[in-house]
């Protein structure tokens, strides 16, 4: 059997009050479809179809490098309306499962539980119980509390919205009985739609059993219309991860001033103070600290490592017991051996940087590689850049490069060279040589000012 999801996202979502399509909003860094998808590809073997309308190349751009089959929705003409477009690709003995790109904190332990009641041949429908059900479609149930019908607010009489137990949107059925019912929808109610929730009904009339699961957590089922609700669960989200984290015994400062977009791996005794955000792939080793006001992108941070505060890190790879900031950034290819350090100020662009060297203070290391030992004067500068090309330098193992240097590349530094405070070195260095590159200092005495 084939498991064939349709997730809804052609609406326009005109309370975000925003040109972005609504689905493309993000959630913790990612399109809010982005999280959909991500719960419904975990349900194996799904194949995933996206009904899509308002914006739609921009969606579609979006996600292009996903296995998606598209339906396109010209017109919104309801919910039923969308799923059937998304219908002719999926098989006649396919199980369907309908979802919301802007439902984005759906699970899929949530979701195997209705298609494993869909597969038992009934339709499976996901509802919640609100205090205040305003808007929502009502679940409407018979004296032995079987479900008969969902009725819509607008269309539902005083008695039903009183009832509290209201439709998510979520359901899932054979195809086989979808492709059947779709077709026999009418338009003719309160907004003109096309409802796919008047298929209970006809399940009910068609003596197919509806099995209503409750959902036990208002926030995986909520859909967002505009961005109070979009940022409610944000901070929703980010305390569970946040949550995720103190269980796995990481120590926070504050779990409310942490926010993770991406995957956050932990080894033991990981300490984060306030502020901080992860972002993309990032895995912090045992023992690791990390300072207040932290980004620290797709990056490894080995056993050790101590990480001062307003340090920027992305694509980097830090070995063990470096120690970094304040104020540091590491741009992609930085690559740090064990125990080297990164002070204030300083920024480090695809370069090694050996095990123990120094770069302390205001100074740009970029396309170098720098040995073991090697002690970085403030204010160094490799000069990698033309204008148009990009050229290496290094610096051997142990050298010291006094402070405020030019290092003109390509140049080598050999291993316990020196080189004079102040210099523009244009040329090699041997090692354990002194270069000394500056202009020469004059005292001028009885001099006078201009009048
Ligand atoms: C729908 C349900 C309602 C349920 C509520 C939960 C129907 C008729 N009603 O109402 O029972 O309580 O969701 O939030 O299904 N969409 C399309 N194309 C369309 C219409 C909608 O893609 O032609 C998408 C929207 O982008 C949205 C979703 O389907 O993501 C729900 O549509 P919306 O119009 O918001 O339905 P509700 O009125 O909220
Ligand atoms: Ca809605």
């Amino acid at each position: 059997m084939t498991l064939a999801v349709i997730t809804l996202a052609a609406g326009k979502g005109s309370r975000m009050k925003s040109d972005l399509p609504k689905v493309l909003h993000t959630l913790a860094g990612q399109p809010m479809l982005g999280h959909v998808l991500e719960a419904a590809e975990a349900l194996s073997g799904a194949e995933q179809h996206v009904v899509i309308g308002h914006g739609s190349e921009q969606v579609k751009a979006a996600f292009a490098d996903r296995p998606i089959q598209w339906a396109e929705q010209l017109e919104q003409k309801g919910t039923g309306h969308a799923v059937a477009q998304a219908m002719p690709a999926v098989a006649d003995d396919a199980m369907v499962l309908v979802l919301y790109g802007d439902v984005p904190l759906i699970r899929t332990e949530t979701l195997e539980q209705m298609v494993a009641i869909a597969t038992q041949g009934q339709l499976a429908l996901l509802t919640v119980v609100l205090d205040d059900p305003t808007g929502y479609g009502r679940i409407v149930r018979d004296d032995q509390g079987a479900v008969q019908a969902i009725v819509e607010h607008k269309d539902a009489s005083d008695a039903q919205r009183a009832i509290r137990e209201v439709n998510t949107g979520i359901m899932a059925m054979p195809a086989q009985l979808l492709k059947r019912w779709l077709p026999a929808l009418s338009a003719d109610n309160a907004q003109g739609e096309y409802y796919l929730t008047d298929v209970i009904a006809m399940s009910v009339a068609d003596g197919v059993a509806v099995e209503a699961l409750q959902a036990s957590d208002e926030a995986e089922v909520e859909g967002v219309n505009d961005r109070r609700q979009l940022a409610r669960l944000e901070r929703i989200y980010q305390a569970r991860q946040a949550d995720d984290l103190l269980v796995q015994g990481v120590s926070l400062a504050d779990p409310a001033r942490l926010d993770i977009r991406g995957s956050l791996t932990v080894g033991r005794n990981v300490f984060i103070d306030v502020g901080c955000v992860f972002e993309g792939d990032v895995t912090l080793g045992d023992d690791v600290t990390v300072g207040p006001y932290c980004v620290i992108r797709n990056s490894h941070i080995g056993q050790g490592v101590a990480i001062e505060s307003y340090c920027h890190i992305e694509q980097a790879n830090v070995a063990a017991k470096c120690s970094l900031g304040p104020y540091a950034r590491l741009r992609p290819g930085a690559e740090l051996a064990d125990g080297a350090r990164v002070g204030n100020f300083c920024e480090v662009k695809k370069s090694q940087i050996g095990a123990g060297a120094k770069v302390n203070h205001l100074t740009y290391i970029g396309d170098a590689s720098i040995g073991a030992g090697a002690n970085i004067g403030a204010g160094t500068i490799t000069c990698n850049y033309d204008g148009v090309n990009k050229f290496r330098t290094e610096i051997g193992e142990g050298a010291f490069i006094g402070s405020n240097s030019s290092l003109v590349a390509p140049v080598t530094i050999g291993a316990g060279a020196t080189v004079a405070a102040g210099s523009v070195i244009t040329k090699e260095v041997g090692e354990q040589e002194l270069a000394v590159a500056r202009g020469k200092q004059r005292n001028i005495s009885g001099w006078k000012k201009p009048d």
